[in-house]
């Protein structure tokens, strides 16, 4: 959905732009053909990889750019360091990008063996078999439930607790076959992909940092910049439209020890898409794993 999110996006061909998710710096990229060389490209990523490879994608294109490690939660000290204070677009392209998941070593991918992983940001923090191989049989099953959406979340749990007495699951290839022998061949390939999502969002903590990233991109927009949001799954999209519901039909931001309301409740987001877009046949057929994305655009007002 580059093309929509570029025509929706762009409101100022002047302004100052970021991208929350640089990845591979596609969408940056394509933002770059529509503005002016006077506009400036910001791009984020946690994976310092991601870092790198959208810094080689932008090196050619006629605007200033800077891309820079670090989590999106974070957006509001990040800005202040760029000296940064508005934008005219923000994007959020959630989830992972096609060279996480094709990469065996970074452990994302249930169709290819590797070390379980599965952070954005390896330079610190738990991996998926930290996880795994410490969390409660409860712990498991509410995990793989509420992230992954999976009913047999507590048989599955069940298995990985048995297998990892015997020996430790440090492996995708692994985890995978514990979780297939737990459920009839026809499910196999869906369960496997939920129980990987539930871990991947555990493990990088991701539906807490899209709450936390929301609020702070709505301050930093100017008036009438948008805030386009991509997401690949329920949860997240949940999120997403429920905050832009709240932000968009105004409601009282008081401190509860006021006994009156003094901010007057007003909306700060107008919606751009009622309904979220979703990619047309032609792009899901050039790119299965875009069948999922929903696309929401938003525009700051102000009082
Ligand atoms: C779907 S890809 C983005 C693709 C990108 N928009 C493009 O055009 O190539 C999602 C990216 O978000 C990054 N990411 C996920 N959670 C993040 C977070 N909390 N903070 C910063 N980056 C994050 C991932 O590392 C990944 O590179």
């Amino acid at each position: 959905m580059v093309d929509e999110v570029v025509r929706l996006l762009v409101s100022d061909p002047e302004g100052a732009y970021l991208d929350l998710t640089a990845g591979g710096g596609g969408h940056l990229f394509a933002l770059a053909s529509r503005l002016s060389p006077n506009a400036r490209l910001y791009g984020l990523d946690r994976d310092p990889q991601a870092v790198a490879r959208a810094e080689k994608r932008l090196s050619g294109v006629s605007q200033k750019v800077r891309i820079v490690h670090g989590p999106f939660d974070a957006l509001q000290r990040i800005a202040a360091e760029l000296g940064v204070n508005e934008f005219a677009g923000i994007l959020l392209d959630l989830g992972i990008s096609s060279d996480q998941i094709d990469d065996p070593a970074r452990g994302f991918s249930f169709q290819a063996d590797g070390p379980l992983d599965m952070r954005f940001d390896q330079s610190g923090g738990m991996t998926a078999a930290d996880l795994v191989n410490t969390k409660t049989e409860a712990e498991l099953t509410d995990m793989i439930r509420s992230f992954g959406e999976e009913r047999d979340a507590r048989r599955i749990a069940r298995a990985i607790v048995r297998e990892r007495q015997t020996e430790m699951i440090l492996t995708t290839q692994r985890l995978a076959d514990i979780v297939s022998s737990q459920v009839p061949p026809p499910h196999r390939t869906k369960t496997r992909a939920r129980v990987f999502q539930a871990i991947r969002i555990a493990v990088n903590n991701e539906l807490g940092r899209v709450e936390e990233v929301l609020p702070q991109a709505v301050a930093l927009l100017a008036t009438g910049g948008r805030l386009a949001v991509i997401s690949y799954h329920s949860l997240e999209d949940r999120i997403i439209k429920q905050y832009f519901r709240k932000q968009s039909t105004g409601y009282c931001t008081c401190p509860r020890e006021i006994p009156v309301c003094v901010c007057g409740g007003k909306p700060s987001l107008n919606l751009l898409t009622r309904k979220s877009l979703t990619p047309s046949e032609a792009e899901i057929n050039a790119n299965p794993r875009a069948r999922s994305a929903r696309l929401r655009v938003a525009e700051r007002v102000r009082p």
